[in-house]
């Protein structure tokens, strides 16, 4: 691939430290980017002190960023489940159980409706300027049909996560442990080669502490790594079992103790919070400035589901943080960039600086602020994913 220069940037945030001077964001004024043969940045600085290069593009005075890197979503199912979020709206209250009518649509779909609708969602996600995305099974819950949908899952990223653990199942209500049994056994050793992570939803009509601690050690023994679903509908272990197994990331932690925060801000798990989730069910926000404030590493995700929150916008998420949640919008960008790649254990995304994948997103506006200064309106104007422009093709690195 030519060396590009992208110049003439209005405002580049690097996502480090090393860069601007100490600000959170790294950021650069009137910058210029270097894009090297490999699909990796080359070179950051200011744009007059900039190498030359095969070829150039002109940011015309715009904000770029590193892609945004969404650590949460599930987007292999069939269906949509409109009217539960008709019937919420109107005061019903959301439940766990809803899973079950999105299993029973995805059972029923062929292949084919599954990776078209898998496509889409991808594809509206990139548009809005993902770069990396994770994507979970768990509206399967047969072995068939888990293992199904982490190879489809697979085809698009590496950042695929077994979730057989989502919710029981109607056909072992009866008897749950022997659901377990089949997450933690035949499941778990059809969906291994497919998957890097292993997730559980911990909480109250889901799955309690000792099965979600045997579900996740049965995950690691197989070579996977934990990411649990904590704390999201009410007070629980979650957190701390995250913690106590050194999950990368506890995900949802909408209801904290004093207790998980601390424990979070021991651990090197990351907290990962789905403001998309509480927008759309119509509840608290977690307690995003308690754990920035102790110091915890949070990270900012969509959890783009059928259920409980369907959006696939990062955008959307930044701004509801920054509104919802009392982030600035620079802790907000650096949460959906830097923030997500260390939910995901990556050190090769969520920044632009020089070995990284050159994976950025130019900004119709001058600076990243735009993006909760101007909430659902469309920014992104351009996305780049390995020094590549566009959004063709699975999210690799280039070959
Ligand atoms: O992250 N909490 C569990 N799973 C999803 C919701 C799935 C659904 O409602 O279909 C979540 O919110
Ligand atoms: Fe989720």
């Amino acid at each position: 691939m030519p060396t590009t220069l992208l110049d003439r940037i209005g405002l580049l945030v690097t996502g480090s430290s090393e860069y601007g001077a100490g600000s959170l964001l790294g950021e650069i004024a009137d910058a210029a980017l270097v894009i090297g043969e490999a699909g990796l940045v080359a070179w950051v600085g200011p744009s007059r002190q900039a190498p030359s290069t095969d070829t150039k593009v002109d940011a015309g005075g715009r904000c770029v960023l590193p892609g945004f890197v969404d650590s949460h979503s599930h987007l292999v199912f069939a269906g949509d489940r409109a009217a539960e979020f008709d019937a919420r709206m109107a005061g019903r209250a959301y439940e766990a159980g809803g899973i079950r009518t999105t299993v029973a649509a995805t059972r029923a779909a062929s292949d084919e409706e599954l990776a078209a609708n898998l496509a889409r969602l991808v594809a509206e996600m990139r548009r809005q300027g993902t770069t990396t995305i994770e994507i979970k099974s768990g509206y399967g819950l047969t072995v068939r049909d888990e293992a199904r949908a982490l190879a489809l899952a697979r085809q698009w990223t590496d950042e695929t996560t077994y979730l057989g653990a989502h919710v029981v199942p109607a056909e072992y209500a009866d008897d749950p442990a022997a659901y377990v049994e089949l997450v933690t056994g035949e499941m778990l050793g059809a969906c291994a080669e497919h998957a890097r992570w292993v997730d559980v939803f911990c909480e109250r009509g889901a799955f309690d502490a000792d099965a979600s601690r045997a579900i996740l050690t049965a995950g690691i023994r197989h070579g996977l790594e934990a990411r649990v679903h904590a704390n999201q509908l009410g007070p629980g272990p979650g957190v701390q079992l995250a913690c106590e197994l050194g999950a990368a990331s506890a995900d949802h932690c909408t209801y904290l103790t004093e207790a998980d925060i601390d424990a979070l801000s021991s651990s090197g798990t990351v907290a990962t919070l789905l403001p998309g989730v509480e927008f759309s069910t119509r509840s608290q926000y977690p307690a995003a400035r308690r754990l920035l404030d102790s110091g915890v590493t949070v990270a900012i995700a969509t959890d783009c589901n059928p259920g409980s929150c369907f959006t696939s916008s990062m955008p959307f998420c930044i701004a509801l943080a920054v509104r919802e949640m009392r982030m600035t919008p620079a802790e907000a960008v650096w949460s959906a960039t830097v923030g997500g790649a260390t939910a995901l254990r990556r050190g090769d995304v969520g920044r632009l600086v020089p070995g990284v994948r050159a994976d950025l997103v130019v900004l119709d506006a001058p600076s990243y602020v735009h993006l909760a200064y101007r909430p659902g309106v469309h920014l992104v104007t351009d996305v780049w994913t390995a020094g590549r422009p566009g959004i063709a093709g699975p999210i690799r690195d280039p070959a």
